[in-house]
């Protein structure tokens, strides 16, 4: 394997086994500075740029996401090719904006995510844990990924969001389409098809979320829609379209990420039973290691994207104002100089200071305590009541920007 045989704009790229794709970024860690890479092609007629910088190292990413004002999430953090603006704040809200206003966003949305309304989910997670394992015994050995992994993210926000149970199957279609990244199982192939495609999702969710919203204007609840949807004593509230927004990057952000990392976590178990022995002989002691461990190895969400503000040098390298770099957690995640032996899935690492919620700095991960949260009561649950659960082969997501699975078959005797 040489540098200059790495594409990571390929899609061939992302579908390589695990253990080449990880071996690729280690050659690219090992490079004296970021590559340089010509941007992939999608299926859309947008205009297609030079190229980007892969930020690989763990000091390039914390470093670039601690200058949000020379590293700027405007011109789109989920996307490297430039989507126009108004799309790219319908799919992704403030994770597309800087400061001012993507402070002022994040301050009223953080009215969801406060420890009280936290605390309240908490006994929901619980709940639907322990019916997904129900089920699960019931059902007997399955597909884990629609019937443990997928189930719990999706039943939390849309609890949260005060989403009725038979629209859930809505919600998950359509977030599988926008999260697609052009994986054919759930996108159309046709250039033309996948714009409409992608629209008519983000329109549905938006329906669903305007309709709620209303509701809960005429009759607030204690709820996370009716403490967005009003206002506060500076008189700050949600738009309905910055409402509907929000709605789609959660339903985006929260579920797919926790899906993943519930789906690695078994996959991770299985390959590395004595790690599995281990969580088992102290399950409380070790779950909250096992859970940051899961979500560095995991890594769901592999890049985010930065646009440079203006020339700046770091850690030796010379970017340019306009200049994309793409800060892959991925890599960072693996890097040796922060991780001893960082393809060896080590419950018990400490420190474990990974950036898969994203390094500190504004955009950092408004879910990160709900989704810990939520792979901590799903693995408790799970290891308690079917210790003895492996993971067969995974069918894997075909994306740059996920790590997903699509399908893993499960096996357990209890
Ligand atoms: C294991 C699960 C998850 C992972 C790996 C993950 C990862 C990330 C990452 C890497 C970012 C940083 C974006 C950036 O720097 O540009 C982010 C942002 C965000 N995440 Fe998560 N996430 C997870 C779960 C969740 C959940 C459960 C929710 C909500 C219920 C959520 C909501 C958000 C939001 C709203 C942002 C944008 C924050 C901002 O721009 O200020 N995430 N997440």
């Amino acid at each position: 394997m040489t540098v200059a045989g790495i594409d990571l704009s390929a899609n061939e790229f992302w579908g390589l086994p695990l253990a080449e794709r990880a071996a690729s970024f280690t050659l690219l860690r090992a490079q004296q500075r970021p590559q340089f890479f010509a941007e992939p092609e999608v299926p859309f007629a947008f205009e297609r740029g030079p190229g980007y910088y892969a930020l690989v190292r763990h000091a390039d990413i914390v470093e670039a996401s601690r200058n949000p004002e020379v590293f700027s999430s405007r011109r789109g953090a989920t996307s490297i090719t430039d989507l126009p603006v108004e799309f790219n704040e319908y799919f992704g809200s403030m994770i597309n904006m800087d400061d001012p206003r993507h402070a002022r966003l994040r301050r009223i949305v953080s009215r969801a995510f406060t420890p009280r309304m936290i605390a309240r989910f908490e006994n929901d997670v619980r709940r639907a844990a322990t019916a997904i394992v129900d089920d699960l015994l019931a059902a007997g050995p399955c597909d884990f990924v629609p019937q443990v992994a997928a189930r719990l993210p999706l039943k939390v926000i849309c609890d949260m969001m005060g989403v009725p149970d038979d629209q859930y199957e809505m919600v998950l279609t359509k977030t599988n389409i926008i999260l697609s990244g052009f994986d054919p199982e759930f996108i159309s192939a046709d250039p033309d098809e996948v714009a409409i495609q992608l629209l008519g999702a983000g329109q549905e969710l938006a329906e669903l979320v305007t309709g709620l919203a209303a509701a809960r204007a005429q009759a607030p609840a204690d709820d996370v829609v009716s403490a967005l949807v009003t206002a506060n004593i500076d008189g700050e509230q949600l738009t309905s379209a910055e409402l509907a927004s929000f709605f789609i990057l959660l339903v985006v952000a929260g579920n797919e990420t926790t899906r993943t990392a519930l789906s690695h976590a078994l996959m991770l178990l299985t390959e590395f039973p004595e790690q599995r022995a281990l969580l088992l002989a102290d399950l409380e002691g070790r779950i909250g290691g096992a859970v940051e461990e899961i979500v560095r190895h995991a890594s769901p969400v592999l890049f985010m994207r930065r646009t440079l503000t203006r020339d700046y040098t770091m850690n030796g390298q010379d970017y340019r104002e306009g200049d994309k770099a793409v800060l892959f957690y991925y890599s960072a995640n693996r890097d040796e100089a922060v991780f001893a032996d960082p393809e060896r899935f080590d419950i018990t690492r400490a420190p474990n200071p990974h950036v898969g919620f994203g390094a500190p700095g504004p955009h950092f991960c408004l879910g990160a305590h709900l989704a810990r949260h939520e792979i901590t009561v799903m693995l408790r649950e799970l290891l308690t009541r079917v210790p003895d659960i492996t993971a067969g082969e995974p069918d894997r997501l075909l994306s740059s920007f996920i790590n997903g699975v699509k399908r893993l078959p499960c096996e357990f005797a209890s």
